[in-house]
């Protein structure tokens, strides 16, 4: 397949899956599902939802179809509320109601809320049956795609049920992003930086140097010119490329460690996103969108604990400011939103581990509670002052 492939080898488990990144690679769906489901394949379902289905599900199953496959199909509706166990009770009874075995497979097709559902649903049923993934959101292309978490919410939290399943193959066809509305393309950008920050001065160069070719506002208008589809493919496979080289070292994201590679490091900007998720029930931010203001605080934060100096905070903030316009985080209350991150805390010993940043490529996992309440609020009220409005 022309574009750029990537082989992601999960040491020790004796497992390796490709991950192809082409423009217009949709259009080879059906000879891309028989390379990836396993050699005797007879069914696949096709796991996706309300949104999605209708733009590019029938396209794919009839593709599929034509691959020879017995076709299935399955749809959540629209949104994060419903990535819950009732919906993967539901997938369960589709896949059985269509007699899937143990040799076929399971395909997500949509954003990360049908990405993790699916997956998780595939890594239980029959303990476990082949999953290929087809990511249409820019977030879930370069981040909850690649990987192999897996899960849903509970009343317990978010994402506190789940596994670590990888899957069989993953097809990234970014023309698919033509159609996603402009919030969730300033999310996907919003991990993208973070991505950068994390990786090194190439993937923070590169990120921002699409930013500035290709302002947020006018996005839209560049879908389907050869140069565009070319800048974002290369951000795309740069961007995967970070991420499978944190996977391949530390899959299951080892308590343990709390070096600059650990996969601990992917939760930069995340202590404060899920904290301002929570706090407005989930209803205000996008889950990438609240990852740009958890970058913005991070850097607010190692500038306070002398970590790291005001270039960096003011580079993290022009960056950032580039992925689009964020919320407005006027009339949230800094002491609610400093509550809400002991939630974070059940993670790891019921301790608060905080990434922050020394300078680009140089994460720095520090542990949170020695971090005095005053200063949380100093920092945020730094950040609400730039962003009231
Ligand atoms: P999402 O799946 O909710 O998709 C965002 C919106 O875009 C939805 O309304 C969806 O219907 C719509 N959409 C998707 N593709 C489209 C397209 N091509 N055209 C038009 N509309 C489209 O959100 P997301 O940002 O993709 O994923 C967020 C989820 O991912 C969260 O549940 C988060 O916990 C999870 N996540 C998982 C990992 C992981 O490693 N597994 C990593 C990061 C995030
Ligand atoms: N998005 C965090 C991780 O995959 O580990």
């Amino acid at each position: 397949m022309a574009g750029t492939t990537l082989k992601i080898d999960i040491s020790g488990r004796g497992g390796s899956y490709e991950i192809a990144i082409a423009n217009g690679s949709i259009s080879r769906v059906g000879s891309w599902a028989k390379q990836h489901s396993g050699k005797v394949a007879r069914k696949i379902i096709v796991v996706s939802n309300t949104t999605v289905f209708p733009i590019y599900g029938g396209f794919v199953a009839e593709q599929l179809r034509s691959a020879g496959f017995e076709v299935g199909t399955w749809q959540l509706k629209d949104g994060e509320v419903h990535k819950n166990w009732r919906n993967v009770e539901k997938a369960l009874n589709a896949f059985a109601a269509f007699d899937l075995s143990r040799t076929d497979a399971v395909v997500a097709l949509g954003g990360g809320v049908v990405g993790d559902l699916a997956g998780f649903a595939a890594s239980i049923y029959l303990r476990g049956v082949p999953f290929l993934q087809i990511p249409t959101t820019l977030l879930s292309m370069i981040d909850s795609s690649v990987g192999g978490k897996t899960g849903v919410n509970s009343s317990a939290g978010k994402n506190r049920v789940g596994s670590f399943y990888q899957p069989s193959g993953v097809l990234i066809d970014t023309g698919l992003l033509k159609t996603l509305p402009p919030r969730e393309i300033t999310a996907g950008l919003c991990e993208a930086v973070k991505q950068g920050v994390l990786s090194g001065r190439e993937l923070f160069k590169t990120t921002s140097d699409f930013l500035s070719r290709y302002p947020v506002a006018e996005m839209s208008k560049n879908f389907g010119e050869r140069e565009f589809g070319n800048a974002i493919d290369s951000l795309v496979a740069a961007q995967v490329g970070f991420k499978a080289s944190i996977v391949r070292g530390d899959e299951r994201e080892s308590t343990g460690r709390a070096d600059a590679r650990s996969r601990k490091i992917l939760n930069f900007g995340h202590t404060l996103a899920h904290a301002l998720e929570k706090v407005t029930s989930y209803k205000h931010f996008k889950h990438g969108e609240a990852v740009g203001y958890g970058i913005l605080y991070a850097a607010e934060l190692s500038k306070m604990l002398a970590l790291t100096d005001d270039k960096v905070v003011n580079l993290l903030y022009d960056v950032v400011h580039r992925t689009g316009r964020l919320p407005s985080l006027s009339g949230i209350d800094p002491e609610e939103v400093v509550e809400a991150f002991r939630f974070d805390k059940k993670q790891v010993a019921g301790s608060l581990q905080m990434i922050l940043i020394k300078g680009i490529g140089k994460p720095a996992i520090v542990n949170g509670d020695g971090i005095p309440r005053s200063t949380h609020i100093r920092a945020l009220k730094h950040l609400f002052k730039k962003h009231q409005s």
